[in-house]
C-alpha cells in the first residue's frame, strides 16, 4: 500500500509508522511534516535507510506544494496525524491551531479527492465530545468542544464528513483518548511530570488535580488505526479509548512513586481555563465492528514509558532544550537539502 502520512515525526506518527513499517515492509511510506517545535527526526532514527520510507518537509496548508506532492506519490491512502496538538498553546496562540487543524485539513481532502485517494484517515480526539460528568461518549454523542484546540478538530471532522456526504471521498475518522508512550513531547502531562520528576522539580498540577482522562497507550492506538484503514467502514467514526480512567492527581503520584520522589514535588497552580472535567469514550463500536480493545494494562503501559524516558534522557532533554535540531541540520546537508 502507499500511504501518505501527514505529521509522522510527531508522537503518535512517529510510533505508527514504526509499527505500520514493521508490520508491513513492502508498504510504501512517505512521511510529509513540517517539523514544528513537535516534530523530531530523531523520533524516526534508523527507518530513513529503508528504500520504501520517504519524508518531505512541508506544510499540510500549502496547497501548492500538497497538489504537487500527490501528483509526484499519488497514495492510495491517506493518513492525517499533523496537528497542532497542546491545549495550552491553543489557549495563548489559536491562530495556527485553526490554519493546519481545520485548513490544512481542507488542502488534503481537496488532494485527495482530485487524484482519488482510496482511504483518507483523519485522526481526531476524545476532546471534540467535550467533558462529561457521569457515563460516556459514544461517536454519535453531541460535540461540545470546549477551547480552541479541540473546536477546530472538531471543525475539522465536520469538513471530513462534508466530503464523503457532498463527494463520495472514502473518509475514516478516529478519535482517540488521551495517549501515552515513547517519545512524547513533554510538554504533554506524563512525559512533563517524569521529566520534572526526574530533574528534582516541581510538578505543576492544574487546580484540584481531580481532573480525569482515560489513558490510551499509544502501541494501542497504532493497533487500531491500522484496523480501522483497512477495515472501517466508509463515512464512518470511531472512538479509541483506553478504558483506564484516572484523575490526574493519581497519576502523579504513582509516577513519584515509580521513580522514588517525595510528593512535595507536587505544586497546585491556577487552572486551566475551560478545562474538561472527564473525558470518557464508550469503545463499543469499534470493538463489536472491528473486534479492536486496548491490550497494554495502564500499569504495564506505563512502567514501559516511564523505563523508555529513563533510558533516553538525552532524548527528552534534547527535546526541551532545542538540542535535536542539530540532528535536523546534519541530516539535511546529507540530502543536500536546507532548512527552510
Ligand atoms: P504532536 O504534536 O506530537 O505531533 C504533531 C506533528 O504534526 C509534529 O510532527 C508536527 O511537526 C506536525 N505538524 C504540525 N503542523 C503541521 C503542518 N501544518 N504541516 C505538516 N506537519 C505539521 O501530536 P500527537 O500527539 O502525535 O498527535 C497526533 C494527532 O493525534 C493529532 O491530530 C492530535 O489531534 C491527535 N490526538 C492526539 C492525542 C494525544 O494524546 N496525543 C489524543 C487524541 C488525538
Ligand atoms: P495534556 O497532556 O495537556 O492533555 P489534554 O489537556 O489534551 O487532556 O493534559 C492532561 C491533563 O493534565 C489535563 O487535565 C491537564 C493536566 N495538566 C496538568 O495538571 N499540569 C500540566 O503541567 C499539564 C501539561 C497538564
Amino acid at each position: 500500500m502507499k500511504v501518505f502520512i501527514t505529521g509522522g515525526c510527531g508522537f503518535i506518527g512517529s510510533n505508527f509508522i514504526r509499527y505500520f513499517a514493521a508490520k508491513y515492509p513492502r508498504s510504501e511510506i512517505l512521511n510529509v511534516d513540517k517539523l514544528t517545535y513537535a516534530g523530531n527526526l530523531e523520533n524516526l532514527k534508523g527507518l530513513e535507510k529503508r528504500k520504501s520510507y520517504r519524508f518531505l518537509k512541508a506544510d499540510i496548508a500549502n496547497a501548492a506544494q500538497m497538489k504537487k506532492t500527490f501528483k509526484n506519490f499519488r497514495p492510495e491512502a491517506v493518513i492525517n496525524f499533523a496537528a497542532e496538538s497542546h491545549v495550552d498553546r491553543s489557549i495563548t496562540k489559536p491562530d495556527t491551531f485553526l490554519k493546519t487543524n481545520f485548513l490544512g485539513v481542507g488542502v488534503l481532502l481537496n488532494c485527495a479527492l482530485e487524484y482519488g485517494v482510496e482511504r483518507f484517515v483523519q485522526i481526531s480526539t476524545d476532546e471534540v465530545y467535550g467533558s462529561v460528568h457521569r457515563g460516556k461518549f459514544r461517536e454519535d454523542s453531541v460535540l461540545n468542544p470546549s477551547n480552541p484546540y479541540s473546536a477546530s478538530k472538531a471543525a475539522a471532522d465536520g469538513l471530513v464528513l462534508a466530503y464523503y456526504k457532498t463527494y463520495g471521498l472514502p473518509v475514516v475518522i478516529t478519535r482517540s483518548s488521551n495517549n501515552y508512550g515513547p517519545y512524547q513531547f513533554p510538554e504533554k502531562f506524563i512525559p512533563l511530570v517524569v521529566f520534572n520528576a526526574m530533574e528534582n522539580k516541581k510538578i505543576p498540577v492544574y487546580g484540584d488535580g481531580l481532573q480525569v482522562r482515560d489513558w490510551l497507550f499509544v502501541e494501542d492506538n497504532c493497533r487500531a488505526i491500522d484496523i480501522v484503514l483497512r477495515s472501517g467502514k466508509v463515512g464512518e467514526i470511531y472512538n479509541i479509548g483506553g478504558q483506564h480512567e484516572r484523575a490526574n492527581i493519581q497519576v502523579v503520584k504513582q509516577i513519584l512513586r515509580t521513580l522514588d520522589k517525595p510528593l512535595t514535588l507536587i505544586e497546585h497552580v491556577k487552572d486551566r481555563p475551560g478545562h474538561d472535567r472527564r473525558y470518557a469514550l464508550s469503545i463499543a463500536k469499534i470493538k463489536r465492528h472491528l473486534g479492536w480493545q486496548p491490550k497494554t494494562s495502564f500499569e504495564s503501559g506505563f512502567l514501559k514509558t516511564i523505563k523508555w524516558y529513563n533510558k533516553n534522557r538525552d532524548w527528552l532533554k534534547n527535546t526541551q532544550t532545542g538540542a535535536y535540531r542539530s540532528f535536523y541540520r546534519k541530516y539535511y546537508s546529507k540530502l543536500g537539502l536546507t532548512e527552510t
